[in-house]
């Protein structure tokens, strides 16, 4: 039964409950899975929407995963405003709304970890030792619950994005990873559930990073094919921002995210920052598919 219209989708938390409610519409067509952590956004409702023209039945997921923050990150301080999630998901369509509970994704006496190698080392890896085998070690939990067929990621985490498609191959899991593009607000700001941390000089020129990123791009498409100068051009275009302080600017292989030289083949364009409070990543990918 589909919920498009009520204030709140039909909700679950325990394991064997989310089985049952799935159970029933898999016989119906396929299953697209949205994983969240609430502070729900146009960023999450748009993987929503995608989701359901694909897909009969759509399950998407609330859990502030404890495991993938350290310990100085914001995991207490996350935002937590389920009533207006629920309402969201429920006018994006979502069919049923997962909100499990630590001890649902982490049984009492649990010791498993999962690890992907190499591309969980560099960028958002380097910057936060542990954060990816906590993601991958939550995603293979939550796919292992819900068992969908595709499951949809947001662009705007384009690590995370890689490193969990990389985990879905390695461990044969049957289920496809889509990428749906990152959404902005009209500045070009994209959409994060951590924008909310920012006061309002900090708001304005949190507009740095995705400037930055349009430079390149522009560069690129003058012809510019120096990783080097790329990267300079994203740093000048900071200097106009004093409250951004770079994290890293980064031109790498798009799918090995190993640094490149040259603008050969697809490349990922990622960078981060603090803005105050605040911790942000933006990215764009050029070139050929
Ligand atoms: P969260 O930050 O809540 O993001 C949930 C999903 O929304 C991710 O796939 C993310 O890439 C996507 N997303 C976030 N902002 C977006 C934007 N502006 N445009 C498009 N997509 C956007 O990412 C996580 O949660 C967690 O790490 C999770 C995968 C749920 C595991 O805990």
């Amino acid at each position: 039964m589909a919920s498009t219209k009520s204030a709140s989708p039909r909700r679950v938390s325990g394991v064997d409950e989310l089985r049952r409610a799935v159970r029933a519409s898999r016989r119906r067509g396929t299953v697209a899975f949205v994983p969240t952590m609430g502070a729900i956004h146009d960023g999450h409702l748009s993987l929503v929407r995608q989701a359901k023209r694909s897909s009969r039945f759509v399950v998407a997921s609330i859990f502030v995963n404890p495991l993938q923050f350290g310990p100085t990150e914001d995991y207490r301080r996350y935002p937590r405003p389920v009533r207006r999630d629920r309402a969201l998901f429920a006018a994006a369509g979502v069919d049923l709304l997962w909100e499990p509970r630590v001890e649902d994704v982490y049984p009492p006496g649990d010791r498993t970890r999962v690890h992907v190698s190499e591309l969980t080392e560099v960028l958002e890896g380097a910057s936060r030792p542990g954060h990816f085998e906590g993601v991958t070690t939550v995603v293979m939990r939550l796919l292992g619950a819900v068992q969908p067929d595709v499951l949809w990621l947001g662009q705007k985490d384009a690590q995370q994005a890689i490193v969990l498609e990389r985990m879905c191959a390695d461990l044969l899991l049957p289920v496809r990873v889509r990428r749906g593009a990152t959404v902005r607000e009209n500045d070009g700001l994209a959409m994060s559930s951590r924008n909310a941390y920012l006061g309002a000089a900090e708001r304005q020129q949190a507009v740095a990073l995705s400037q930055g990123l349009a430079s390149a791009r522009v560069l690129l498409g003058a012809g510019e094919r120096s990783a080097a100068k790329l990267a300079a051009a994203i740093r000048r275009e900071w200097e106009g921002y004093p409250l951004v302080r770079e994290d890293y600017v980064a031109v790498v292989d798009a799918a090995t995210l190993r640094p490149v030289r040259r603008v050969e083949g697809r490349v990922l364009i990622a960078v981060a920052a603090r803005v105050g409070p605040a911790r942000l990543i933006d990215n764009i990918e050029w070139g050929p598919k």
